[in-house]
């Protein structure tokens, strides 16, 4: 198969979802649909459990089942399809900004009796800032939820994009009895089934089938009849390019632990949905059938044996062809790396592969050489863009509690950031350290890890502190009398850019409006 065949066959995309919407189930009904899995139940949901929160080996222990899950790819249809996971914790938020930048395009699943939750709205902000096409999925419509015209205006409104129905619910709660295919202007009704596929589908090609009444009655057979007509005449016919730029979201119904709406968003999906696209270094566009092979790192798993300290580093490749074996260019590092266990993962296996393609992701063995952004490449000296650090929420600075273990912590600290688990901060004053995170759950895992993997002890002490603000401007002058009158605030971020450590909301609104000409960033790159 020739590379711009095997680059037209793969579809590389993540599912994400506020916690509890449905993503570990709606990710198993698709493995099923796959044939990658026989029955459900087989997929470990990645939630880390509230009441196994203050044990931290089962969060050890869990994060070792989110490796086993962080890529599941399958065929279907003669596609071949790279599912990624995102952490079901919202205290790993960052793990899923980083993941969506390796995929082509994003299923969001959103729950009809809750709508649209603060998590769902966050990964769609990072969503925009890629222009990553996304697909809605409704879910649960088997519950008492919201009105579905309901629903759509909310994803309007609160996710600030475009939506396009492609699947319609009939009926909803007790009386959800399937949903009517927009896109291909069919209707198949399934039994429901938990645990497997059902084959027993009838199928309805023309909504005025008298059949339709037999099926599910003269009331809901009326009520879709007028709801397609509402909604065929109120929203504009579905532009598929449209989609591919971000621009509008399709959405589909349904209830994916009933394997209701499904397989029709699964089918339009594959027909839609984005093939391995460009990606963008600092110079140029790389281009999927580029011949030479380039890719990026996007995350960092550390084995858990503290004996050896593996990682798996997990790759996207973005052009040409990747082989096991061959020397590549580590454009930051100091010398070629090769590469002799290169892992992919199916469904619930790895296997050790000998070549891959752009939109796949592999695993690679390493032994502390790479971090998370690094390129690698077929010769060419270049960085892929687009692996942003947001500015984290939750702010401690390092208290070294052991003197004679300083070089141990300092390389802990180090490793577990290359990892991406948190963030640190140097202030330019007084050298003070500072972590800085989504949630409160990473620093308990760093101080469990900075003891049992490097026998370090640090304690964290809060910071009163409300955001950490990348500054740039384009008068180097007024930088300088910025960094000079702010001196205290001052930080740097572990690749050594400024950064202001902005102490509350207001204040930092007020330095902005004393210093029009610096700008404040929450993200990294900009
Ligand atoms: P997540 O990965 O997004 O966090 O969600 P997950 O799939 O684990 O689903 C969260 C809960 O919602 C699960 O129930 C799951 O069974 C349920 N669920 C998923 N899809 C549907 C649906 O279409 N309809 C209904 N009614 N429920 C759905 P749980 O009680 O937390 O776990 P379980 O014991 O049922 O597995």
């Amino acid at each position: 198969m020739s590379l711009t065949e095997e680059i037209k066959k793969r579809k590389t995309f993540a599912i994400i979802a506020h916690p509890d919407a449905g993503k570990t189930t709606l990710t198993e009904k698709l493995l099923l649909f796959g044939g990658a899995i026989q029955t459900a139940g087989a997929v470990k949901s990645n939630k880390i459990d509230v009441a196994t929160k203050s044990d931290w080996m089962e969060i050890e222990k869990q994060r070792g089942i989110s490796v086993a899950t962080s890529v599941m790819g399958f065929e279907y249809q003669g596609v071949k399809i790279n599912l990624l996971d995102t952490p079901g914790h919202q205290d790993f938020a960052e793990d899923t900004y980083r993941t969506l930048t390796a995929v082509d395009s994003v299923i969001m699943v959103i729950d009809c009796v809750k709508g649209v939750e603060i998590q769902t709205e966050k990964l769609m902000e990072v969503c925009r800032m890629r222009n990553t096409p996304v697909i809605c999925f409704i879910n649960k419509l088997d519950r008492e939820g919201r009105d579905p015209y309901d629903l759509l205006d909310e994803v309007e409104d609160k996710l600030n994009i475009k939506v396009r129905p492609l699947s319609w619910p009939i009926g909803m709660g007790k009386g959800f009895k399937g949903v009517y295919n927009l896109y291909e202007k069919k209707l198949n009704l399934f039994t429901p089934s938990q645990r497997k596929l059902s084959d027993d589908r009838v199928v309805i090609e023309d909504l005025n089938d008298g059949q339709l009444e037999k099926l599910i009655g003269e009331s809901a057979a009326n009520q879709l009849r007028e709801d397609v007509e509402l909604i065929e005449g109120v929203y504009p016919d579905f532009d598929v390019q449209e989609y591919l730029e971000g621009k509008v979201a399709p959405v589909f119904f349904g209830s994916a632990v009933n394997n209701f709406g499904v397989n029709e968003m699964l089918d339009t999906f594959i027909r839609i949905a984005p093939s391995p696209k460009s990606r963008y270094t600092e110079d140029r566009e790389v281009k999927p059938e580029e011949p030479k092979f380039s890719g990026f790192i996007f995350k960092i798993h550390a084995n858990m044996d503290p004996n050896h300290r593996n990682r798996i580093a997990f790759l996207r490749i973005c052009s040409g062809k990747f082989e096991r074996n061959k020397p590549y260019n580590h454009v930051r590092g100091p010398k070629p790396l090769r590469f002799s266990n290169v892992t992919q993962f199916m469904a619930q296996d790895r296997e050790i592969v000998d070549e891959a393609f752009p939109g796949d992701i592999v695993g690679l063995y390493d032994t502390g050489n790479l971090k998370i952004g690094d390129t690698l490449t077929d010769g060419e000296n270049m960085t892929f863009k687009g692996i942003p650090s947001f500015s984290p929420e939750i702010f401690k600075e390092v208290i070294n509690k052991d003197a004679m273990k300083t070089k141990q912590l300092e390389k802990g600290l180090k490793q577990l950031m290359e990892e991406g688990v948190a963030q640190y901060f140097t202030y330019e004053m007084g050298n003070r350290k500072v972590v800085g995170t989504v949630g409160q759950l990473q620093f308990e895992v760093i101080q469990f890890r900075l003891k049992h993997e490097y026998n370090a002890s640090a304690d964290f002490a809060p910071m009163n502190l409300y955001k950490a603000c990348w500054i740039s401007s384009t008068d180097k002058k007024q930088l300088d009398e910025f960094v000079r009158s702010k001196s205290r605030h001052i930080a740097r971020d572990k690749d050594g850019k400024l950064v202001f450590m902005a102490e509350s909301k207001a204040w930092l609104q007020m330095v902005q409006d004393n210093y029009p000409e610096i700008e404040f960033h929450f993200t990294s790159e900009f």
